[in-house]
């Protein structure tokens, strides 16, 4: 079916490209843009970039780009009226729909709407002054209010076995699109269907973006002897392993925190989330890998609060694996006998529960520190030994390399081991793991620094020149030659670029804002992160005598003096070097003639660059 074209752009125009990347890549700002690593490729380096103010999105890694529409299409591998749908329901544009419309719909779509309608079906019973009152006045008993109960779409499903299902009917859902929703259940005597959920409080479970995909029900009389909760089986579009609960409302506070709690029940994460803090949970299975890396998406650390018993605490190692296997910081708080997080806000209040946290979180290590010397695993050398060896292990899958050198650090204090062994351990732990599964092991750490590596007068010339194009190409390469940059993504960055110009002359620009040019990863990323670096600051070379503008406001200074400053600081090599060779060469041999020659020649070009002449006579 088409939508209309002026709704397609009212969809475009609402639609903020920032928050809409934000729920599947952690941003960070840098100037105009933000940055960060691309969901579409695997890479260690962002070069994954976003313009709100412009609403675009490239990658200068694997190439891919566009507006907020070709963003939803590529990630949820939707197609182009799909993608403006899905767009539509989050911002909150109706699309106009036509009878005959379903048919048209993408299979899946049918599902999300039965799902959306059993939600708001539920949510009209909650409210319902007759059915609903013990529902609602139970949900209230335990301290929740009616805003929280809106925020997660609470409800109730009725004590009846066909509630939904003939509510369903009225809207001409059909009980084939119900079953695949997991709302309904064929009757063992084939004779029709009934509803899943019956006379229990519901919890709808969203995708991280908000689209309702299953329900957890709670028994809430006391005389009822049915499970606890009853949830939705997997299905087409509801798969356990990849949903967080709570994910959805807690990406806000988890964000400005950095950290999201981990917690066991529906209940907790209700309670944490009225006590203003970012809480999710497994619905009813262990955390896997998966949903560590859905977290990745939006903070850095993973905070798990497990009740104190021995099978929560088993689930807490694994789980703590998964988090370090998978680059994120894991921590530790472990509650008060017999309370958990719900019990606790209720019973002592937010403030409270925030000391506590602070008070009482330990990072993975202390915790796993804690606990063998609580089990005295350390009283013996061997028994020590092997605790270093389960912690060493944990940090080699640490990836920021500040970050694992920091807990190499808190090892050494915690065991009363040298630095330097605790490292070695760490590098052994890692190659043990390197001859199982060569894929498993991080990538060299120097690939982070590649940037940091290059002289600052040398990104200045490239950033002009990726900036500006053609003409500033021309005027840079008029005075240098590709050999003096840095050799590696440096000189591969300015020979692309000279090619570019020899190329494209006046279009130059374009071709290299595309992107639509050969180079190796790092040149990549290294363009990459001179395209959205601000120079803001001004850098002063004072022993070389220069100062450089900021780059909006004189670009060909900014050139000359970054040029100045490269040349000045090869030719100081060229003379120390000289210096070396005259030295050891014989004294009054032709080599050592010549080399006096070259080194008079140096000199000279040295007092043209002090006052500046290359700019005025050539060199
Ligand atoms: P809990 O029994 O701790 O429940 O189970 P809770 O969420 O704290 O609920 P209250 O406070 O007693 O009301 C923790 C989680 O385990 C899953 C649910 O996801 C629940 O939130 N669970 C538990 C089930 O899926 N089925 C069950 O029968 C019990
Ligand atoms: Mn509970």
């Amino acid at each position: 079916m088409r939508i209309p074209n002026h709704i397609v752009d009212q969809v475009r125009d609402t639609a903020d490209i920032l928050s809409i990347v934000q729920d599947y890549v952690r941003l960070k700002q840098v100037g105009n843009n933000y940055i960060g690593l691309c969901p579409f490729h695997e890479e260690k380096t962002p070069s994954f970039n976003v313009n709100p103010a412009k609403g675009y999105y490239k990658c200068f890694g694997c190439g891919k780009g566009g507006n907020v529409f070709n963003f939803v299409m590529e990630i949820e591998r939707l197609l182009f009226v799909d993608a403006v749908r899905w767009l539509a329901e989050r911002v909150g544009i109706t699309i106009p729909t036509q009878v005959g419309d379903r048919e048209d719909y993408d299979k899946k779509e049918i599902v999300f709407h039965a799902l959306r309608f059993a939600a708001k079906y539920y949510a009209e019973q909650l409210l319902h002054p007759h059915f609903g009152l013990h529902a609602i006045e139970y949900l209230r008993g335990r301290g929740l209010t009616d805003q929280t109960i809106e925020r997660f779409k609470l409800g109730y499903a009725p004590n009846a076995w066909d509630g939904l299902l003939k509510a369903a009917a009225r809207e001409s859902i059909s009980p084939e699109t119900l079953v695949r929703a997991g709302l309904i259940k064929k009757r063992d005597d084939s004779q029709g269907y009934y509803d899943r959920l019956r006379n229990r409080v519901i919890f709808p479970i969203t995708s991280h973006v908000g689209r309702i995909i299953g329900f957890g029900g709670r028994v809430f009389t006391p005389d009822d002897k049915a499970p606890k909760y009853i949830n939705s089986p997997d299905t087409e579009i509801y798969h356990k392993s990849n949903v967080l609960y709570g994910l959805y409302q807690a990406k806000h506070e988890a964000r400005k925190e950095d950290r999201v709690l981990l917690v066991e029940g529906y209940t907790d994460v209700l309670a944490l989330y009225q006590a203003g803090f970012g809480a999710v949970a497994c619905c009813g299975t262990a955390l896997t890998p998966s949903q560590v890396k859905l977290m990745g998406r939006y903070v850095n650390e993973i905070r798990l609060l497990y009740d104190a018993d021995s099978a929560g605490q088993t689930a807490n190692e694994r789980a703590i694996d998964h988090v370090l296997q998978n680059g994120l910081d894991a921590s530790v708080v472990s509650l008060p006998e017999g309370e958990d997080p719900d019990s606790f806000v209720l019973g002592h209040g937010a403030e409270t529960f925030r000391d506590y946290l602070q008070r009482e979180s330990k990072d993975w290590m202390e915790s796993m520190v804690a606990k063998a010397m609580s089990n005295h695993l350390l009283d013996s050398p061997r028994g020590k030994r092997e605790e270093i060896a389960k912690v060493a292990k944990r940090i080699s899958w640490v990836q920021d390399d500040l970050l694992r050198k920091l807990y190499i650090q808190k090892a050494s204090g915690l065991f009363g081991i040298h630095e330097g062994d605790i490292a070695q351990e760490v590098i052994a732990q890692a190659r043990g793991r390197q001859a199982k599964t060569p894929q498993a092991v991080a990538p060299p750490p120097e690939n982070s620094s590649i940037v940091e590596e290059i002289p600052v007068e040398q990104k200045l010339l490239l950033k002009v020149m990726i900036d500006y194009g053609g003409s500033m190409i021309k005027f840079i390469m008029g005075y240098t030659g590709i050999h003096e940059f840095k050799e590696g993504a440096c000189r591969e960055l300015a020979n692309a670029l000279v090619k570019i110009y020899e190329e494209y002359q006046d279009q130059s620009l374009k071709v290299i804002q595309d992107g639509h040019f050969e180079v190796s990863e790092t040149a990549q990323q290294l363009m990459a992160t001179l395209m959205i670096e601000q120079h803001h600051v001004s850098p002063r070379w004072s022993d070389l005598k220069v100062t450089v503008p900021p780059l909006h406001e004189d670009v060909q200074r900014v050139a000359e003096e970054s040029m100045l400053v490269m040349k000045r600081k090869s030719n100081h090599k060229n003379i120390r070097e000289l210096e070396r060779q005259i030295l050891s060469a014989q004294d009054g041999s032709e080599k050592q003639m010549k080399l006096q020659q070259e080194y008079a020649k140096m000199r000279e070009k040295r007092i043209k660059l002090q006052d500046r002449g290359i700019f005025y006579a050539g060199e």
